[in-house]
C-alpha cells in the first residue's frame, strides 16, 4: 500500500528522517549530526553540502530501517531550522558562501545602529511581525551580497538565488526545478508582508535585495515539486513544508485560537495560535504565520528563550553537578521546597520578552544549607519561570494560552513539567508522540496527499500521554514568580 509518509527534519545540529504510518505512528528514524563552524566570535555557519548529504543519507537509512520499498511512500514533508540563509548560483547550484545560521550575530552592529530609527522598526514590526534583529534572514542575505566578491553584481544580474533551508533542499531534491518556500519560513525572513502574504518591495529596497533571488511562497500543504528519481530511486512528491517551530504547533494539533505549544530543546520556543488576524505584540513577542492551508492564514505569537536544555547541559558539563540529564530529576526531587535559590541563566543575554543581550547569568539566594540539589532544582525551575515570562507577555498582549502542549527533551522530565504547571497555573499536556516537529511535516504532506481529510482528522491523531495539573494556590504561585522577577531585575542591563 502506498501510504507511508517520509518526514525530513533538518535541524540546527542534526538532520533526521522519519517514516510515519498513516495512523501517525513512527515506523523508523535515522539521524545524522553535522559540523558547526564558528569562524569568528558570534558567527555560526553550516556547510550546505553537508546539510544536503545528511538529508539524503538519513532519508535512505530511514527507508531501509522501516523495511519498506520507496514505492510505498506516498509523500514527503519537510521541516527545517528557520531563518538560516543560503545563497547559491542558479546554474551550477554552487553556494556562494556557507549557510549563515539563525544564531549568527554578525549583523548585530547594523541592527543596533538602526534601532533608534522608529519609522523603520515600526514598519518592520507592522509588516513582518518581527523585531529588527540579526536573527532573521534579511540582514544575512545583505551581508553575503556586500561581502562576497561579485555577489552583488551576480545577484543584480539574476544569477543568484536565496533560500532558507527548506528552499535549498527542495531545489536540490527537484534538481533545480522548484524554487519555492512556504508561508511560515517566508515569515521569518524579515522581507515578507504577513498581512498581504507577499514579499515586501520596500523592505527589499531597504535591505538592497533583488526580488529575482526570492522563492515563490506557497501554502504549507501544497505541491512543492517532485524529487528527482536518482535521489530515492523513484520520484516522490514533496507536499508539506513548515519551519520547525510552526511544524511543532501543527504536530501538537494546536488548531484552535488560544492553544499553545512549547518545545524544549537547547532553548525553548513557545507559540500561541492567535487565529486569523495578526496580533502585533506590544510586549516584544514576535508575530508570525502559524500555518497557511487552503490560502487561509492562521497567525501566532512566538516567544523564544535561549537557555532551556542548555542550562541542564551547563549543570552537567560546566559545573559537573550531574552526570546526565535524568539525574537532574532525582536531585530536584530531593531539594528543599521554597529554598529561595534562583538561577537566572542569562549566559548569552536574555531572549523574549526582555531582549537584553548584555545581561549575564547569576545564582541568587544562597545560604549555608544550599546544596547541589537546590542549585540543580533552581536551574530546572528557571526554564519554567522563563516560560511563565512568555505566558505573561502573551497575556499582556491580550491572548491567554488555555493550556500548554509540551515537547522536546525536557518535556520528559516529570518534575519540571509538574513545576511548569504549578507556576503557569495552567494545564500542561504531554503527547504520546513527542516527535512533534516531524509529525507536523508529515501531517501537512499527508493532508495534501489526501491521507488525512482535514485538520480535524489530524486533531484526532494527537494523543495525550500525561496531563500535569497545577497544584499551587494563586498566592503561592504569585509569590514565587515575584521573587523570580526580582532575581531577573538584579541582572538586567536594559
Ligand atoms: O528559529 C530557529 C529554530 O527554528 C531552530 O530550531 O530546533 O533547529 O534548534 P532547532
Amino acid at each position: 500500500m502506498k501510504d507511508y509518509i517520509l518526514a525530513i527534519d533538518q535541524g540546527t545540529t542534526s538532520s533526521r528522517a522519519l517514516i510515519f504510518a498513516p495512523d501517525g505512528q513512527v515506523k523508523s528514524m535515522a539521524q545524522q549530526e553535522f559540523k558547526q563552524f564558528y569562524p569568528h566570535d558570534g558567527w555560526v555557519e553550516h556547510d550546505p553540502q553537508q546539510l544536503w548529504q545528511s538529508v539524503v543519507d538519513t532519508m535512505r537509512e530511514a527507508i531501509d530501517n522501516a523495511n519498506i520499498s520507496v514505492e510505498s511512500i506516498a509523500t514527503i514533508g519537510i521541516t527545517n531550522q528557520r531563518e538560516t540563509t543560503i545563497v547559491w548560483d542558479k546554474q551550477t547550484g554552487e553556494p556562494v558562501y556557507p549557510a549563515i545560521v539563525w544564531q549568527d550575530r554578525r549583523t548585530a552592529a547594523y541592527c543596533q545602529t538602526h534601532q533608534d530609527d522608529r519609522a523603520l522598526t515600526n514598519y518592520i514590526s507592522q509588516t513582518t511581525g518581527l523585531l529588527l534583529d540579526p536573527y532573521f534572514s534579511a540582514t544575512k542575505i545583505a551581508w553575503i551580497l556586500d561581502n562576497v566578491e561579485d555577489a552583488r553584481a551576480r545577484a543584480n544580474n539574476g544569477e543568484l538565488l536565496f533560500g532558507t533551508v527548506d528552499t535549498y533542499l527542495i531545489w536540490r531534491l527537484t534538481n533545480g526545478a522548484s524554487h519555492v518556500t512556504d508561508a511560515t519560513n517566508a515569515s521569518r525572513t524579515m522581507l515578507f508582508d504577513i498581512n498581504k502574504q507577499q514579499w515586501d518591495e520596500r523592505l527589499l529596497e531597504i535591505f538592497n535585495i533583488p526580488a529575482s533571488m526570492l522563492p515563490e511562497v506557497q501554502d504549507c500543504a501544497s505541491e512543492f515539486g517532485k524529487t528527482e528519481a536518482s535521489v530515492l530511486g523513484r520520484s516522490v512528491p514533496i507536499q508539506g513544508v513548515a519551519g520547525d517551530q510552526q511544524a511543532a504547533l501543527i504536530g501538537q494539533a494546536c488548531f484552535e485560537k488560544g492553544m499553545a505549544k512549547s518545545t524544549y530543546g537547547t532553548g525553548c520556543f513557545m507559540i500561541l495560535n492567535t487565529g486569523d488576524a495578526p496580533m502585533i505584540s506590544t510586549n516584544r513577542l514576535l508575530t508570525t504565520v502559524g500555518y497557511r492551508i487552503n490560502g487561509k492564514v492562521t497567525y501566532a505569537l512566538e516567544g523564544s528563550i535561549f537557555m532551556a536544555g542548555a542550562t541542564v547541559q551547563w549543570l552537567r558539563d560546566g559545573l559537573k553537578l550531574i552526570s546526565d540529564a535524568a539525574e537532574s530529576e532525582t536531585l530536584a526531587e530531593k531539594s528543599r521546597k521554597d529554598n529561595g535559590v534562583f538561577l537566572v541563566p542569562a549566559f548569552t543575554g536574555l531572549g523574549a520578552p526582555y531582549w537584553d543581550p548584555d545581561a549575564r547569568g547569576a545564582i541568587l539566594g544562597l545560604t549555608r544549607d544550599t546544596g547541589i540539589s537546590e542549585i540543580v532544582a533552581a536551574g530546572l525551575q528557571s526554564v519554567c519561570y522563563q516560560t511563565k515570562d512568555l505566558q505573561k507577555a502573551m497575556e499582556n498582549d491580550g491572548a491567554r494560552p488555555v493550556a500548554l502542549r509540551v515537547d522536546g527533551g525536557m518535556a520528559e522530565n516529570d518534575w519540571v513539567m509538574a513545576f511548569l504547571a504549578d507556576i503557569l497555573g495552567a494545564e500542561v499536556q504531554r503527547p504520546q508522540i513527542t516527535e512533534t516537529t516531524a509529525v507536523g511535516a508529515a501531517f501537512l504532506a499527508g493532508l495534501q496527499a489526501g491521507i488525512y481529510k482535514s485538520l480535524h482528522t489530524l486533531s484526532e491523531c494527537w494523543q495525550c500521554e500525561h496531563v500535569f495539573e497545577p497544584r499551587l494556590s494563586k498566592e503561592e504561585r504569585d509569590s514565587a514568580y515575584k521573587r523570580w522577577q526580582e532575581a531577573v531585575a538584579r541582572i538586567r542591563c536594559n
